[in-house]
């Protein structure tokens, strides 16, 4: 069977286990006689796996009874407009630290709808790094503060949790949720397209505190508020059952792999291992993003010329390393190191990188 060391920013690698697990049990689910695409998100089986997900997620990132989590679909795109929507008004506007595209584009929804206020951006910077606390202008009326803690497109990430008073703190993790331990009491809601650390495509976990969500502005259309998910446990209607059966099932593959302390450990290192080829490269390879606020996730860097970047990418794919070609606005490589990515990828690629580096030494020296 052929697996390459998959390095895609999402959909991204899933761990192999779960992968066999979900082809083991697809044609007969629990004693059912029927898969899990088949069966009525109403009958018990699916009950079971469904708040089995939830409360795997609460217990890893270490929430009790006050917080809810919610599976709603429109990927991390929708919850863009969804928050302002039920958060934020005129005389309450939702602050936003833009930091990357997803970030611009979630203060781009509430600036549609005239409720937002700029709270930082480092986009003169072309994105290098995260905004400083120092930075950061919260306006004191502000009904919320939103930031992207892990801006997947550039590799940075946030490495502090800002300190915003009393003005509630939202976050999309959708490239970090579940990486590492974070406190993750200091936000009131938290949010995550699940296609990178957690799952197939297809649902968007939503944690968020109870008294935030159990009643939603009136005038609202019923998908488009928090309070029905929440009353009626995300089955309001059918839900995307076989992307939250995945995604119990890898939260489950982290807990049983030693919980989020763990996963930082692996992601830790697997970055370490990455960046210290690029930092020792004598720069042949250059980092997109500043130290302070490089990504353990995704780990962005371009090469001497655009001409070596297609050479990377094309000899990369004949070792079995495969989707490490960066995003179009940064350009160069990006190598996404989610929680399935195994360290031994990391040392696969950065042997690749070193023995590329040293073939093609001459090559950049003409340039
Ligand atoms: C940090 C971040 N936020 C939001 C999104 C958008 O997610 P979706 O495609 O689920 O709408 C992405 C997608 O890549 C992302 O990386």
């Amino acid at each position: 069977m052929k697996r390459v060391y998959n390095f895609n920013p999402g959909p991204a690698t899933l761990p192999l286990e779960v992968l066999k697990e979900v082809q083991a049990e697809f044609l007969n689910f629990d004693e059912t006689g029927m898969s899990i695409v088949e069966i009525s998100h109403r009958s018990k089986p699916y009950e079971k796996v469904h708040n089995q997900a939830k409360a795997d997620i609460l217990e890893l990132m270490g929430l009790g009874d006050d917080y809810e989590v919610l599976f709603i679909q429109g990927g991390a795109s929708l919850q863009f407009a969804m928050l302002p929507m039920n958060f934020a008004s005129k005389e309450k506007p939702g602050a936003y630290a833009v930091s990357g595209i997803f970030s611009r584009n979630a203060y781009k929804e509430a600036l549609n709808l005239g409720v937002a206020q700029l709270a930082a951006s480092t986009e003169s910077e072309n994105f290098v790094r995260v905004p400083r606390q120092d930075e950061l202008k919260v306006a004191e009326n502000a009904a919320y503060f939103h930031l992207c803690y892990n801006n997947t497109i550039y590799g940075t990430e946030y490495h502090y949790i800002p300190e915003v008073g009393d003005v509630p703190i939202f976050a999309d993790m959708s490239s970090d949720m579940l990486s590492r331990p974070i406190d993750f009491k200091k936000f009131s809601l938290i949010y995550a397209g699940v296609q990178k650390n957690l799952g197939p495509a297809g649902v968007v976990i939503v944690v968020a505190k109870k008294s935030l969500i159990e009643k939603s502005l009136d005038g609202l259309p019923t998908m488009l508020r928090y309070d029905t998910f929440y009353k009626k446990n995300s089955l309001y209607n059918t839900p995307p059952a076989f992307s939250i059966y995945v995604v119990g099932k890898v939260a489950k593959w982290i807990k049983d792999s030693g919980g989020l302390k763990v996963m930082a450990q692996r992601n830790r290192k697997k970055a370490q291992i990455l960046y210290n080829v690029i930092d020792e490269s004598d720069g042949f390879y250059k980092g997109h993003a500043q130290v302070e606020s490089r990504s353990f996730m995704n780990v962005t860097f371009r090469l001497p010329n655009e001409e070596l970047e297609k050479k990377f990418v094309a000899e990369a794919l004949e070792k079995n390393i495969s989707g490490v070609k960066g995003h179009r606005l940064v350009g160069g490589m990006r190598a996404s190191i989610y929680n399935a990515m195994p360290i031994e990828g990391a040392e696969v690629l950065a042997e690749f990188m070193k023995k590329f580096q040293r073939k093609n030494l001459n090559f950049t020296k003409a340039v």
